[in-house]
């Protein structure tokens, strides 16, 4: 028995869906199980960054069946599960999306647009305002691009448009009649690849800008009328000499700038 198996709570009403860390009694063992998942845990969440360089190594379908199927034990509200539709795509399909995902973002970007708009038309708030340049500018400075430089930008985020050459793409569909509560649980879902791919050394990077190509997505797949495209997610085994040269580690808010407790 590995030190991450451990029985479900008697009664569980649901055993089919496999074995999560649970400590039911204090003994060593159990601490033991406890410290291990708390280091691997964290180390896989801690770690995390959105890779957008990977090997040409393809990933093993039962791998990403596997991936799924974690994933699937993310909450939703009222167990509705709304991801409505996981479209995996490789090889051949994902070649030719991308190429014409490309071609389009390169001569008539103006005549595509998202169904949902990511980031408020106006103005936002000063500390998002704030983090987004920062964000800007840990991200184009190992890539020698000025932050004013608007078109060697775009040839940056071209890059988009071909999926950073991941061996996997996934296109993540909701239903039109569903509300914020629902996309938030997609996120839920799409943490959840991130993580169950990390464990297997594999890397994601979640994606909105493909969403702008919708009619392209929709041409070469079976993505219904009542299906808003949402995100897509790139995914495959890094390539760890390029994201050392050309990705830098984005920052992230302390604990203490986020949490506020309140106890009396
Ligand atoms: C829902 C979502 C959509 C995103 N869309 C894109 C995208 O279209 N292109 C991109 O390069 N990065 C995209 N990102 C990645 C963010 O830029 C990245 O998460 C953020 O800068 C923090 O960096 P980190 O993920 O490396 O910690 C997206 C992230 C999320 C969660």
């Amino acid at each position: 028995m590995s030190v991450f198996t451990a029985a479900y709570p008697v009664g569980h009403p649901n055993p089919d869906l496999g074995a999560p860390v649970i400590i039911t009694n204090h003994d060593a063992a159990a601490e033991k199980r406890h410290t291990v998942a708390v280091e691997v845990s964290d180390a896989l969440m801690k770690n995390r960054f959105s890779c957008r360089y990977y090997l040409p190594k393809p990933v093993d379908k039962n791998i990403i069946e596997e991936i799924i199927d974690v994933a699937r034990c993310a909450p939703s509200g009222n167990n509705m599960q709304p991801w409505e539709k996981v479209y995996c795509i490789t090889g051949a399909k994902k070649d030719a999306i991308a190429r014409e995902m490309v071609q389009a973002n390169q001569e008539t970007p103006e005549a595509y647009s998202a169904q949902y708009l990511y980031y408020p038309a106006g103005p936002i708030p000063p500390q998002y305002a704030k983090r987004r340049f920062e964000f800007g500018k840990h991200f184009y400075y190992p890539l020698h691009v000025d932050h004013g430089d608007l078109k060697a930008r775009s040839r940056v985020s071209t890059r988009n448009f071909d999926f950073f050459n991941a061996p996997v793409a996934f296109i993540f569909t909701i239903n039109n009649v569903l509300t914020q509560g629902s996309w938030m649980d997609v996120g839920y879902f799409l943490q959840s690849m991130t993580i169950a791919a990390r464990a297997r050394g594999l890397e994601t990077i979640s994606q909105m800008a493909p969403a702008k190509y919708q009619l392209i997505l929709r041409q070469h797949l079976p993505i219904g009328d009542d299906e808003i495209v949402a995100l897509s997610m790139c995914m495959g085994y890094p390539d760890l000499e390029k994201i050392a040269q050309f990705s830098a580690k984005q920052p992230k808010r302390e604990v203490s700038d986020i949490i506020e407790f309140f106890d009396s």
